[in-house]
Parts: C-alpha cells; structure tokens; sequence
C-alpha cells in the first residue's frame, strides 16, 4: 500500500485531539440540595447525575451533594449566583427572597386541582416566562420538578381550622405561606429545612407542612405524634443552573446535558407520587404518629378558611399562573 502523508497527518492529529480530550479535566457540576437520597428530589439528582456523565461520555462529571451537607436554603441561592457551585433544584417557595416572587403562587393553598393542571402550566409558556424572570438575576431555569401535596403534622390533632389557633407552624421562606397559616390562626415562622427536624424535637415549633417523603426521610414523624392528610398544597422545585456557566459549556455539551435533564425530569416526574405514597405507608408503620384523612365536613371548613388567601396574595405574586391555572382547569375540564 502506497504511503499517505496527508492522510496520516489528519489521522495522527485526530488521535491527538481524542488524547487531548481524554486527558482534560471534565467539567464539574456541583449540585446541591436540602433533602435526603431517598426522596423525588434526591433521586432525580442521582439519575441526572447518570445521564448527564453518560451522554457527555466523562466530559462532564456530576457532584450531588444532598441534605444540605453544602448549603442551607438560603445559602445555597447566593453559593449559585456566585458560582461556587452551579446547579440548585430549589422549591418554588423559596424563590421570593431572590426577588421573583411569581413562583409563591405555587404555594396558593388548593390551587392545582389535579397535576394534570400543573404540568400544563409549567411546561406551557407560563412555566418558560417564569425561567426568564431567573435570568437578570444571574440563573437560568431548566425543568420542573414534582415533589407532592403537602400535609400537616403537629403534636395534637389537626382536624379544624381552629386547631391552629396559636400553633407556631414552620414554613418556607413563602410569603403566601406565611398568610395561608394566619389564616388559620396560626404563628408562621421561616426556617431552614436542615433545621426543623431538631426545632420539632424541641418545642421551638409546634408543627410544619410538608410531604410525606420529606417528612419521612427527615424523621420528623418522630418528633410529631398527629399527621394530617390534607393535601392543601403543593411542593414542586425548579431546576436552576448558575446562567454564566450554562452559557459558556461547549454548545454540544450544553445539548447533551439538556437531554440528561429532559429524561431526568421525566424519571423524577413518574417517581414522585409513589415514593410519597410509600413514605406515608412507612410513616404509619413506624406507629408514632397518628395518621387521619380529613372528613368531606372537614375538607369543607379547611377550604373555606383556605381559598380566600389566593385573593389576599394576588398583589404579590400576579396574575400569570392564576391565569394560567384557570384556563388549563377549563380546558381539561376539572371541575
Ligand atoms: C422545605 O424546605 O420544606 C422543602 O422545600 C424542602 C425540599 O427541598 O423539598
């Protein structure tokens, strides 16, 4: 065979350049979050964190640092516009100490009739309009991610509006969560999520909202006897990447890692309702905790001191989701 010297040169210059990106140092995303392994949340980061190393074939190496061994809720927002570490899946709740206060309107109590209506509203323009508000603030929006409906728990039993009455009730950093629990009666009090295990366990508060899976995983059923299944709100996070790292990622990169998060948030998506029905099943059969399901009657009284927040906090939180949810609710036709 007759020798070659152009095509050995590009072919010793390809080697080359596969050696050079062999040997580069991969790009490393840390992702940090507040919950535990074993919750929608924490297993959605594990699966990204697969999918993402897998279709960048090592190019990208994914950090999960879970139940706040990195940063608290508060600061794990200023870790990510500083760029100390790059991807964050916060609740929506906490989004209104950035200054977006529009995402509150998730925590709006009995606003989603079914999450047929959410995920209309969060994969629909709405849910794009909410990403770009991020953007001035140095964050860019990926996906939606599904935690559950919340219930309530506490050392007495919740059954009426009135058992709030004086309770101090731990919430997230949520100003329509704040007015959802006055309307109760009740004394809101923010708190990291790292902390309200221990604040449980000793009086600091009475009681908190949460979902089964959070609550499971945190052993907060330990430290509260009554559980009650109300299901009067909702917990979901975004997704949300530091925007100058985001936007200086090789653009194939970039791609590949859209298709980790696309596939990644399905995964979370299909998991979330399970594995809360599960924590609550764990729940019940660690047997410290009385769990009760709220009667029609019941349901009744908690709406009727519930729903008149949605007008209270329109101010605040806007009209884009309510309009939203409105318009998704009639067109699936959910009554
Ligand atoms: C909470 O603070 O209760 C939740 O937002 C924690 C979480 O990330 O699910």
């Amino acid at each position: 065979m007759k020798f070659k010297p152009l095509a050995f040169a590009m072919a010793a210059a390809m080697l080359m350049s596969a050696g050079a990106h062999a040997q580069q140092a991969p790009i490393v995303i840390k992702f940090s979050h507040v919950v535990a392994n074993d919750t929608p949340k924490g297993k959605g980061a594990e699966r990204f964190k697969e999918l993402a190393e897998k279709a960048t074939n090592g190019r990208v190496k994914v950090e999960v640092y879970p139940n706040s061994t990195l940063y608290k809720d508060k600061e794990e927002m200023e870790a990510l516009q500083l760029g100390a570490v790059q991807m964050l899946a916060p609740s929506l709740a906490k989004f209104g100490p950035l200054g977006v206060k529009e995402f509150e309107a998730f925590d709006i109590p009995y606003i989603f009739p079914t999450k047929d209506v959410l995920y209309r509203v969060t994969e629909g323009p709405v849910g794009k309009d909410l990403f770009k508000k991020l953007e001035p603030k140095g964050i860019t929006g990926l996906a939606y991610w599904d935690n559950g409906f919340k219930v309530m728990t506490a050392n007495k039993p919740l059954r009426q509006p009135a058992d709030f009455k004086g309770m101090k009730m731990r919430i997230q950093s949520s100003k329509v969560l704040d007015a959802q629990f006055r309307a109760l009666g009740a004394n809101p009090q923010v708190m990291a999520f790292s902390e309200v295990y221990q604040a449980l366990q000793t009086g600091v508060v009475d009681g908190t909202e949460n979902t089964p899976s959070n609550i499971y995983t945190q052993k907060m059923h330990e430290v509260q006897k009554h559980l009650t299944i109300s299901n009067h709100g909702y917990i979901g996070y975004a997704v949300i990447v530091n925007k100058k790292f985001w936007d200086g990622l090789p653009a194939d990169v970039r791609t590949q890692l859209e298709g980790a998060m696309k596939d990644a948030t399905k995964y979370t998506n299909a998991i979330a309702e399970q594995e809360n029905r599960d924590a609550l099943e764990a729940i019940k059969k660690a047997g410290k905790t009385e769990v009760y399901t709220l009667n029609d009657a019941e349901k009744a009284q908690w709406r009727k001191a519930l729903l008149p927040v949605r007008k209270e906090v329109e101010g605040r939180v806007g009209k884009e989701v309510l309009v939203a949810v409105d318009k998704e609710t009639a067109a699936l036709g959910v009554k």
